[in-house]
């Protein structure tokens, strides 16, 4: 199964060399220096605000996941928090930042000192807006059968942004893929894929694995396997990394249907 980091070594290869610099010095000294440090260690940190509220970030720490630590919540589908470079594909995470003419995508948009962040400006909610009802234009929605609702963070997005899930702004061009049951293990249905592609990048990190990619283009393209072989046969073992991270219910273990 995938193993996440703990909280304070994640972020930036800088962040998380902070992050040891403070446990070691911890460990080397009395309860009121390790206040001292913990002090300083703040004061060492970027100082921003996000929605009017102050908050501290670890140096080259990107705005989404200061937010989501501070529990601010941005929308986001693509975004991994060990990958050190963001697809930025979903396009659903626009914030507005003080000084800036455009919203800027908040999962690569690194923390600044004194930056101003609004999460919830018109011209941001625009664009996260647009995003999600694009990608709606091509998800079957039916979440009364759907092994993932209630813990789906298209859901959670629409909600947010305030869409209804069978919005019909865009002409849907609904897929019609085989839904693929021959992993022992898990249920692959590509027709609810959102093409975030936190699948791919897991299974890539891997030794050994990269059993699944993109393939195709525009309308027609999916996560699949090596020769479009079926899932089952992907020779991946007791690794199920991939259904750990996906956001909606296209991977969903056999268990919870
Ligand atoms: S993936 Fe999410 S939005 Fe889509 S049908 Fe399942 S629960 Fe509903
Ligand atoms: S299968 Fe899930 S994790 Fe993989 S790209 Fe599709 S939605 Fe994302
Ligand atoms: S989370 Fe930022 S573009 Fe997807």
């Amino acid at each position: 199964m995938l193993t996440l980091r703990p909280a304070r070594f994640r972020g930036s290869s800088r962040s998380l060399q902070t992050a040891k610099e403070s446990t070691d010095c911890a460990e080397m000294s009395s309860p009121g220096e390790r206040t001292e440090v913990r002090v300083l260690a703040r004061v060492k940190g970027v100082s921003l605000t996000i929605d009017g509220r102050k908050i501290g970030a670890a140096p080259g720490q990107t705005v989404l996941w200061a937010a989501l630590d501070n529990g601010i919540y941005i929308p986001n589908l693509c975004a991994m928090r060990e990958s050190s470079e963001p697809s930025a594909s979903c396009r659903l995470c626009f914030v507005e930042v003080e000084g800036t003419d455009d919203p800027v995508i908040a999962c690569f948009t690194p923390v600044e000192e004194g930056m101003v962040v609004n999460t919830g400006g018109e011209q941001a909610l625009r664009l996260a807006r647009t995003a999600l009802e694009l990608l709606l234009a091509s998800h079957p929605v039916d979440c009364g059968q759907c092994p993932s609702s209630g813990s789906c963070e298209l859901q959670k997005i629409a909600g947010h942004l305030n869409v209804k899930l069978s919005s019909k702004r865009f002409k849907r061009h609904l897929p019609e893929l085989p839904v693929d049951s021959s992993s022992k293990l898990f249920i692959y249905d590509p027709n609810k894929c959102v093409l975030c592609g936190r699948c791919v990048w897991v299974c890539q990190e891997k030794p050994d694995r990269g059993k699944i990619g993109f393939a195709y283009r525009g309308f027609s393209r999916i996560v699949t396997t090596f020769g479009d072989e079926p899932i089952g046969r992907a020779a991946c073992g007791d690794c199920s990394d991939c259904v750990a991270v996906c956001p909606v219910g296209a991977l969903f273990f056999r268990n919870t249907t």
